[in-house]
């Protein structure tokens, strides 16, 4: 079988992971992965053996040993599809300035508009509308953790309605410009964008979201509170998440109260970068009152997404059995 050639344009949070994700992926070969400036992230993955290309001047990323292979250009003259991990708005730009002059397929990531891609996508939701398309956009760490969760209640118990109270991570951890240091801001914007974003992949869903931005770079936490089309009990719903991929039920009595010792589990697993990428429920927090539940879930913000982006690619691909294509992706990657 031959396999599906990938390349990666911006290598950051998400596209290195991206990056690691592929080398891992028996169907697909990295081909390269493409830098705008000169970072230890470039040098790291060039020592790796990973072919780079520059976007702009070669100068720009040829420092300290970086091996450079070539100009983006002709990175997509060897690419069956691309996936773009830039900041947005960038991902959309590149789409028209790039991969749609090169006929090549390209994946934006969760930062960019909805109308940037024919579709957006999260893998156990709507893997099947994504078939064959040629942009796509894999919704952000917030959006696909909502959806997994929210799309499996559905299937099960029927949603009739689900309101979501967001807590927001004020940046990633090494990003020192970012903030606050101090302060909670609350989402003035009613509802935050989160609940439109999450109707772009569950079209039908009733969803309402509220945020706010925390001091803290682990992770995000939801506070959900949904009504179901017919009853259930706390059982019901934690074998539910129990079953569903890419969901982890953990417990606060494990000594895992917290999104920082969440993050210690996932370095105690032995992932790679102690990433996290399945959405954590704790079990203790799962209650039922007069007719509503309510859970809190963790989100790893740099990880969640990265198995999506590997979903996209085989159905963009026109790989049509979803449920192979997420369990070959759940095995490379050790997911549950
Ligand atoms: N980080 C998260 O928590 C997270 C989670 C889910 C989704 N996302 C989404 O994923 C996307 C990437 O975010 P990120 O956090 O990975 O960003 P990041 O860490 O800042 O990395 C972005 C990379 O893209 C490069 N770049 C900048 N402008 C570019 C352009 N015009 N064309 C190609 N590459 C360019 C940057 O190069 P330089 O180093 O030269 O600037 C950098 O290597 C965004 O849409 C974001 O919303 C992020």
């Amino acid at each position: 079988m031959e396999k599906i050639k990938v390349g990666i344009v911006g290598y950051g949070t998400i596209g290195k992971r991206v990056a690691d994700a592929v080398l891992l992926q028996e169907d697909m070969e990295l081909v390269g992965v493409v830098g705008r400036t000169y970072n230890y992230k470039l040098e790291i993955a060039s020592k790796r053996g990973i072919p780079i290309y520059a976007l702009n001047k070669i100068e720009d990323i040829k420092h300290n040993g970086v091996n450079i292979s070539g100009t983006v250009d002709e990175l997509l003259n060897k690419v069956d599809i691309v996936v773009d991990c830039s900041p947005k708005p960038n991902g959309a730009k590149n789409i028209e300035k790039l991969y749609k002059p090169a006929g090549v397929k390209a994946i934006i990531q969760g930062g960019e508009k909805a109308a940037g891609a024919e579709i957006s996508f999260v893998a156990q939701c709507n893997y099947k509308d994504s078939l064959n398309k040629d942009y796509v956009r894999v919704v952000s760490c917030n959006t696909t953790a909502m959806c997994r969760t929210l799309h499996a209640l559905d299937v099960k118990f029927g949603v009739k309605k689900a309101r979501a109270t967001l807590i927001r991570r004020g940046g990633d951890p090494h990003a020192v410009k970012r903030g606050p240091i101090n302060s909670i801001i609350p989402s003035f914007e009613l509802p935050s964008h989160h609940g439109p974003d999450v109707r772009t992949v569950l079209y039908d869903m009733e969803v309402f979201t509220t945020a706010v931005i925390v001091p803290t770079t682990l992770m995000h936490m939801h506070n959900l509170d949904v009504v179901l089309k017919t009853e259930t009990t706390t059982d019901e719903v934690v074998e539910l998440f129990r079953n569903t991929s890419r969901i982890r039920v953990i417990k606060a009595d494990h000594k895992l109260g917290s999104t920082a010792e969440v993050m210690e589990y996932g370095r105690d697993l032995g992932n790679k970068r102690g990433d996290m990428m399945e959405i954590c429920v704790w079990e203790e927090g799962v209650g039922i009152v007069g007719g509503e539940l309510f859970f809190p879930q963790a989100v790893h913000q740099e990880s969640d997404v990265v198995p999506e982006n590997i979903d996209a690619i085989r159905a963009m691909m026109g790989i049509e059995d979803a449920e192979k294509s997420i369990e070959m992706t759940n095995k490379s990657l050790g997911l549950e």
